[in-house]
């Protein structure tokens, strides 16, 4: 369905140079749809931009019939009919690994895969990028290496490796987002793992602080064996991956981090949660913290789980498909119902992609010694309404996931992931009644290994807004691209 243009007055953006400083000169706008989906409800309304690409009123359809009587002329009218518009999907877990692994992904295809999925705001990992993000210099260099590149915003988190405590205080200077950190092997070389040494070091550092401390929590527990060694199993078949990487693991960490969670008033936030029973164990530290009285969002303590653990089991997987390998790993359907469960009473905070890719070549079959990491950054939105929509869930329940979740843990509560007066325009025109067939040729990121490959998914991103900019339509997405990097440039230029 084309769009209709109700008034195609000026549509033109003028740029208009004054010394030196480009200024857009630009029309207010009006979003239409049948179903706007916010916190509050879904109605039949429209959504107000100003001139400089920011929200500045949400209306329903009988207070825009005086908007439009008033403003007659001056408004570009866009209106989406059916599709449910809606915030653009915030993913706060997504390896661009750019630069020095950039034939993995780069900032070009991993933000043009993420407009293509309504997501218009990423938040980079420290890792598997080289160098990676660990301190001053080589923030500098990765964000040398994404400007111009962004065609959607981009965050960043920080790293912490063993000894980088110095940095932390000048990274979040420069505006990473929080620092993330393992307490198992990486599986990348230059970003070593923390021990329990590092972490008292870490907590005492960030004490106090507004800093998210994000964790992969797994820890390597005596009964788990090392990637590679297998003996006497067949390690092309999916279950002697998932026995290596027991939901032991998991609990044993996060039990880990909940001993500091009660000594340290800093924001403890567990990544790609898989399995479910951490969640209790997350939950009992913040009901101290809370009782504590802790005023930080959900306590200061939160966990976020992936669109695989929510969509696939282990039971489905065939040997020696690698793209479904991922740590920690996709365990089994009573684990993916118990998550459910989880997020069908809010006890996870959000979901997000934990796109991690990598070259085919490294996608072998042996599932020991393969790459674990799933590419999922494009299809999101669509991934989770397909499980959603199926178990009566609204298009409410998916923004509150994809887009405040992430937006709330990042620090971008009063900025992204809501349709509210004074955030960026960031929207999406989303056909909750569309489906699709994910194929190679749709997919937009570096490399094209997919789990879902061929398989049928419900709810389609038709149109992604950035700050009221038309970045996607019609399957493509436009050329120049209009990201911002969400640092503080000005800090990192003198640090
Ligand atoms: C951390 O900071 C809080 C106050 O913000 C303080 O009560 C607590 O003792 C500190 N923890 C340690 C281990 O120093
Ligand atoms: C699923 O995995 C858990 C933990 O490994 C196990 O206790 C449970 O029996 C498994 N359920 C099924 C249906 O295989
Ligand atoms: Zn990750």
């Amino acid at each position: 369905m084309p769009l209709h243009y109700l008034f195609i007055f000026t549509l033109l953006v003028t740029d208009i140079s004054c010394r030196g400083f480009k200024v857009e000169n630009r029309q207010r706008q009006l979003f239409l749809s049948r179903n706007v989906v916010t916190d509050s409800g879904q109605f039949d309304g429209g959504v107000l931009v100003d001139e400089n690409g920011k929200i500045a009123g949400v209306y329903t359809r009988e207070s825009i019939i005086d908007l439009l009587s008033e403003d007659e002329g001056s408004l570009e009218v866009i209106d989406g009919g059916k599709w449910a518009l809606m915030a653009g999907g915030v993913d706060s877990h997504v390896h661009v690994n750019e630069p020095g692994r950039t034939t993995w992904e780069g900032y070009v295809t991993a933000t043009r895969a993420a407009a293509a999925g309504g997501f218009t705001t990423i938040v980079d990992m420290p890792l598997n990028s080289i160098p990676p993000t660990t301190t001053i210099e080589n923030f500098k260099i990765k964000t040398s290496a994404a400007k111009e590149e962004a065609y959607v915003d981009v965050a960043f988190w920080g790293g912490i490796v063993p000894g980088n405590e110095v940095e932390l205080q000048n990274l979040v200077k420069a505006g990473v987002v929080g620092f993330k950190g393992f307490l198992i092997d990486s599986g990348v070389a230059e970003f070593p793992n923390v021990d329990t040494d590092d972490l008292e070091k870490i907590f005492t550092t960030l004490n106090g602080t507004n800093v998210v401390l994000a964790f992969h929590a797994e820890y390597p527990i005596s009964k788990a064996k090392d990637d590679g060694q297998c003996e006497g199993c067949d390690p092309h078949v999916y279950d002697t991956y998932l026995a290596s990487r027991p939901p032991e693991m998991e609990l044993e960490a996060v039990s880990l981090l909940a001993k500091y969670i009660p000594r340290y008033d800093v924001h403890v936030h567990v990544v790609h949660v898989s399995a479910a029973d951490v969640v209790p164990i997350l939950e009992q530290a913040r009901e101290q913290r809370i009782m504590g009285g802790s005023t930080r969002w959900r306590g200061g303590v939160t966990a976020e789980t992936c669109h695989h653990y929510l969509t696939l089991s282990s039971e489905q997987i065939p040997p020696g498909h690698s793209e479904y390998k991922c740590s920690p790993p996709i365990r089994n359907v009573t684990n993916k119902l118990k998550l459910w469960e989880y997020i069908r009473d809010r006890r996870i905070d959000l979901i997000a992609s934990d796109h991690s890719p990598t070259v085919a070549e490294r996608k072998t079959s042996d599932l020991m010694t393969a790459w674990g990491g799933i590419s999922s950054v494009q299809f999101g939105l669509s991934l989770f309404w397909t499980e959603a929509k199926a178990r009566g869930y609204s298009l409410r329940t998916l923004s509150h996931y994809l887009s405040a979740g992430p937006a709330n843990l990042v620090g971008l509560r009063s900025r992204k992931g809501a349709l509210k007066p004074g955030f960026d325009a960031d929207l999406v025109f989303f056909d909750p009644d569309a489906s699709f067939v994910v194929t190679p040729d749709i997919i937009v990121y570096k490399n094209k290994i997919s789990p879902y490959m061929y398989r049928v998914l419900n709810g389609k991103v038709m149109q992604t807004y950035l700050r009221g900019k038309l970045i996607y339509t019609d399957g493509e997405v436009l050329e120049n691209p209009q990201g911002q990097l969400l640092i503080n440039e000005d800090v990192l230029k003198k640090l």
